[in-house]
């Protein structure tokens, strides 16, 4: 049906309608990019427009819809996409954050909320989920995906899949989702954004392209290209990666947008003009071409020189059309959006109360010495730091429609859950950054940045004075929000300006301290973590932020969240992840070995591993038992561990499972996480948890890309991170199992 409808309509456009429907352009009223599409009205009545981004609202959206279907030649309806990546006007934490919450059901939850509210605005299209691996923190985007782990990221990228599309993308509750950046992203050198990657097959296939290929089997209905190039070849204008993986060996039916203006940016990376670009980007299988107008300027002209054939072109049109027509935008183009409607959805109290109970998951307790935490609801709490009271920063980069002022501060939030019985006494102590050119850059991006612009040493000696008349100090300290995302990379990742002066010298006053970190990348933490008495990691938590760090700080929610990517004792250290290579001279820790992989200056260990996390609690682990000492190619295994709740609190607790094929045919990672349980705890409760092991598990590409797991020895790891485990072993036999 939806074949013989488009076949129909294709039959009736021109050449120039069908380019048409290939220009995706942004309206301008939120800018995400460098430059900014114009003659908008004017394209879109002449059907030279096949979707539009950067514009939202129930009001708008049928402002411009009603100019496609009622004033251009075949009343093709626009597709509406937007940058809805942690919710749409209910802000949930950064992805990275959501990630740390090690729990699927959230993590959808957040997704279906962000659908429901993008949907009553008028949008139909999101370019989420961002799944890009990412290893080095430097890179501010690390803060947009689920860190660095392939497993994690893909069971990441189909709860967020099945958030958006929900099961039906014709409801009018639902929306496309878009799966980014396709591909490597995150692997830019150096962590400088947009910066080249070069990498082996084998290590793509195994570590980076996973997340990517779990949202292609959940469905997702679009892939957005990226920025980079990929051993040479710009993604964008990449036909094995963007045709030969994508659409032949993944089977990806959907249409793929560029990034922005990434068309054009192929001239800058140096493979050709700009009719030279424009035919290598469509032949490649780029469908859409976000912002660049390369398409419209330059594909009638390549088909005439023959460098593009009119099946390409319309094989790109009808993927178009197709995503419009599963969204069920020919039978309903306005998708039921009314104002009633959306007042009655944004921000409505029940996606709140989702947006604090998901915050209040994602943080990460990485220390707590003596019980420093929870607080007590009593005495004089000194709220000191740039980030205590300020609202700006909580929504983090890319917050959609999210308003700042709705966030509820960490002073505001303090205030709710503390009630009467607590005394704030609050002071700044220190800037974010005093870097000026760094807070003009931040400020043209909505940063609100209003330095203070007493000396540093005034401004620190009134935060040790409030503090001295405290109880206990907590510190709120960290990035801004636009030091993360897009186009904000940092060479230096500790925590900024002044603030680190400003712990020592409430270190000082000898009052207990508790730092609260709001930032979107691993930190490096070393003093932090030698000195202050407790860490409370909470990322930009969103909307909710302030409420949810209350519910920690205070003790109402027990924090359970663990860390997704790996934090560095030193930036000098990263590229730093827990999955690595063993080299052939690793180094084991004694001080005068000379000729071993290491550092002179700092260990070869991280600050924090990956999957680490503390609770108020403490849990033990039994050693794991195998079900079986081996395993026949194609059987299964059970791994049973007991986990322990052996605190004071009742509990979450992440349990992690690791596997190591201790020789294979290629080296293997020293570890792989190969599941995860999240399980609450009572006080003194114990509960064995039974991880299944197949085959499948233990497979991985060779150098010839064939998905094999070998017969020999692997080392299982169970425990709470992946530092802390306890091993059994089991052998991988070459008989086929009986089922
Ligand atoms: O979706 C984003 C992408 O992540 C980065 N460049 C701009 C796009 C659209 O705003």
């Amino acid at each position: 049906k939806m074949q013989r409808f488009i076949d129909d309509l294709m039959s009736k456009m021109t050449l120039e309608e069908k380019i048409g429907q290939l220009n995706l352009i942004t309206v301008g009223f939120d800018v995400t990019g460098p430059v900014v599409s114009k003659d908008v009205d004017v394209n879109i009545r002449k059907g030279l427009v096949g979707g539009v981004f950067n514009t939202y609202t129930p009001v708008a959206a049928r402002k411009l819809q009603n100019m496609a279907l009622k004033e251009s030649r075949l009343h093709i309806p626009l597709m509406f996409g937007y940058d809805v990546i942690h919710g749409h006007r209910t802000i949930f934490p950064i992805p990275l954050g959501l990630s740390a919450s090690w729990d699927m059901a959230a993590v959808e939850r957040s997704a279906r909320v962000a659908a429901e509210e993008s949907a009553a605005d008028g949008l139909h299209w999101v370019f989420s989920p961002m799944v890009d691996i990412a290893r080095d923190p430097r890179w501010g985007r690390v803060a947009e995906g689920g860190g660095e782990d392939p497993y994690l990221g893909s069971q990441i990228a189909r709860a967020m899949v099945r958030g958006y599309q929900g099961t039906d993308l014709s409801q009018n509750n639902t929306v496309m989702a878009c799966l980014k950046h396709f591909a490597l992203y995150g692997a830019a050198e150096a962590g400088r954004d947009y910066n080249t990657t070069d990498m082996s097959l084998a290590r793509m296939y195994n570590e980076y392209l996973p997340p990517y290929k779990a949202a292609i089997e959940a469905g997702v209905g679009s892939v957005m290209s990226s920025f980079n190039d990929i051993n040479g070849i710009p993604a964008t204008g990449n036909k094995w990666l963007l045709t030969d993986l994508l659409r032949k060996q993944w089977g990806f039916k959907g249409f793929v947008a560029t990034d922005y203006t990434a068309i054009p940016e192929m001239i800058n990376h140096g493979v050709g003009n700009e009719a030279q670009v424009s035919a290598m980007a469509l032949n490649a299988g780029a469908d859409q071409d976000m912002v660049g107008e390369v398409y419209l300027r330059n594909l009638a002209q390549n088909l005439k020189d023959g460098t593009v054939k009119q099946e390409i072109i319309d094989a790109s049109c009808r993927r178009i059309l197709e995503g419009k027509y599963k969204l069920g935008l020919f039978q309903d183009p306005y998708r039921g959006v009314s104002e009633k409607r959306a007042k009655a959805t944004l921000m409505k109290k029940e996606f709140l109360d989702d947006a604090r109970a998901i915050a209040r998951k994602s943080f990460v307790l990485l220390k707590n010495d003596n019980n420093a935490l929870p607080l007590k609801k009593a005495g004089t709490i000194a709220l000191v730091g740039p980030l205590a009271t300020r609202q700006h920063d909580l929504l983090g980069n890319w917050s959609a429609a999210g308003d700042w002022k709705q966030a509820v501060s960490v002073e505001q939030g303090i205030r709710n859950v503390a009630g009467s019985g607590v005394k704030i006494v609050t002071a700044q102590g220190a800037n974010i950054t005093d870097d000026q050119l760094l807070v003009d850059r931040l400020n043209a991006f909505g940063g609100a940045l209003t330095p203070d612009k007493r000396s540093s040493a005034d401004m620190i000696q009134e935060a040790v004075q409030v503090a001295q008349g405290a109880d206990v100090v907590v510190a709120v300290v960290g990035e801004s929000q636009g030091m993360t995302g897009e186009a904000a990379s940092r060479a230096d990742i500790g925590l900024p300006g002044q603030q680190l002066e400003l712990l020592k010298a409430l270190k000082k006053t000898g009052k207990p301290l508790v730092v609260v970190l709001m930032n979107g990348r691993p930190l490096t933490l070393n003093w932090e973590n030698q000195n202050a008495d407790a860490i409370l990691e909470t990322w930009f938590a969103g909307t909710q932020g302030g409420n949810a760090i209350a519910d920690v700080l205070f003790g109402a929610y027990n924090p359970s969240g663990k860390l997704t990517i790996t934090f560095p004792q030193s930036v000098g250290q990263v590229p730093l992840y827990y999955n690595h290579k063993s080299t052939g001279r690793p180094f084991g820790g004694q001080q005068l070995d000379k000729y071993k992989s290491r550092y002179l200056d700092v260990s070869n260990e991280p600050l924090y591993p990956f999957g680490y996390g503390l609770s108020y609690t403490t849990f033990s682990y039994s050693k794991p038992e195998l079900s079986a000492s081996t395993m026949s190619l194609g059987g299964a295994l059970d791994v049973k561990v007991t986990v322990k709740n052996t605190g004071n609190y009742d509990g979450e607790e992440v349990a992690q499972l690791y596997v190591r094929d201790v020789a294979g045919s290629v080296s293997r990672p020293v570890r792989e996480l190969k599941g995860f349980q999240k399980v609450l705890l009572k006080k003194g409760e114990s509960r064995t948890l039974t991880f299944h092991l197949t085959t499948d598990d233990l497979k991985f590409y060779n150098n010839d890309l064939q998905w094999v797991a070998e017969p020999g020895a692997f080392q299982v790891f169970v425990g709470p991170n992946s530092r802390d485990t306890q091993e059994a072993s089991f052998t991988l036999t070459s008989g086929s199992a009986a089922n």
